[in-house]
């Protein structure tokens, strides 16, 4: 049982990420990025998940640093945007994110989304930065399975983690067997469908049942499919709230019980057509 805010997935190359990390899309750099990721650490959090697009690297940077939590205990992720791939600049913009998050490297690198004709060769960059160390690992978001399929045969690495929306009313089946089957972690991002999974009935049942929450019914849900899970929160409240979830476990009747909910049903963009 993951009975532990400390405890972490393997990754496809030995490294390890913790089940549960913070989200911080939507939040302004500056003062409040830094003051949710202070939140976060001081609540248990190590991994940060950030994205060049998301406009607040430099803060979540700061924030790190001044916590005073050495660089190693820290899981941090950030993602190229479409516009560089666009423009061949995966190197150039993999450096400014560096410069910016204030760090000489991060633990995981992801490409935000796969962009119709340039995700291939930007997968070859991907590589190049593994290769030299600055990117611990390398991974996707919003690939699906053809996207996957058609990296993965001339690739020298395989994507440690696809970073997908997923919450009991979007689990994508095929895609979660197809990910486990080539050892490519699963990450769930809006796992709590952005707030709206709080007011869903069955996960409020189920909520009263275990005296938890609907988010960390949901959230705990997520591990029980060995998915890593991000929520975002810029109250310290949630921030605290979303990581009690290593106390308890639901049955697997519970577990179906929320998988039933599941309606193919996206809060964010299809990765097939996206137009950004
Ligand atoms: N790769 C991608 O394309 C992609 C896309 C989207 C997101 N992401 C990543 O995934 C992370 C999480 O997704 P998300 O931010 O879209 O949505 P989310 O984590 O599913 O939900 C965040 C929303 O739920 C509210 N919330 C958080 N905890 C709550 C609780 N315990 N009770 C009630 N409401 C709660 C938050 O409000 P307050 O802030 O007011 O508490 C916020 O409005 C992002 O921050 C980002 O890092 C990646």
């Amino acid at each position: 049982m993951i009975g532990d805010i400390k405890d972490c997935a393997m990754l496809n190359n030995g490294l390890k990420i913790p089940w549960l990390g913070f989200g911080v899309f939507k939040i302004s750099d500056g003062q409040e990025v830094e003051q949710a990721v202070k939140y976060a650490l001081e609540a248990g959090y190590r991994s940060i998940d950030t994205a060049a697009a998301y406009r607040n690297e430099r803060g979540v940077g700061k924030a790190i640093q001044e916590s005073g939590i050495p660089r190693e205990d820290v899981f941090l992720t950030t993602k190229l945007w479409n516009e560089d791939q666009r423009n061949k600049r995966t190197l150039k913009a993999f450096e400014e994110s560096l410069e910016r998050l204030g760090t000489e490297y991060v633990d995981l690198y992801l490409i935000h989304w796969p962009v119709k004709g340039f995700y291939q060769e930007t997968w070859k960059a991907m590589e190049e930065i593994y290769q030299s160390g600055r990117a611990k690992s390398i991974g996707v978001s919003n690939f699906l399975v053809h996207h996957l399929e058609d990296i993965l045969p001339d690739s020298q690495v395989v994507p440690a983690v696809n970073q997908i929306e997923f919450h009991p009313f979007l689990i994508q089946p095929k895609l979660l067997k197809f990910c486990q089957e080539h050892q490519i972690q699963v990450e769930a991002w809006s796992p709590l469908m952005q707030g709206q999974i709080i007011t869903e009935p069955n996960v409020q049942k189920l909520a009263e049942k275990y005296h938890k929450t609907p988010a960390q019914i949901t959230l705990r849900w997520d591990l029980q499919h060995e998915v890593v899970t991000i929520p975002k929160s810029t109250r310290s409240s949630r921030i605290a709230e979303n990581a009690q979830i290593f106390d308890f476990e639901l049955s697997q009747e519970d577990m179906n019980a929320l998988d039933a909910l599941d309606q193919g049903k996206r809060i964010g963009p299809d990765p097939d057509n996206f137009n950004f």
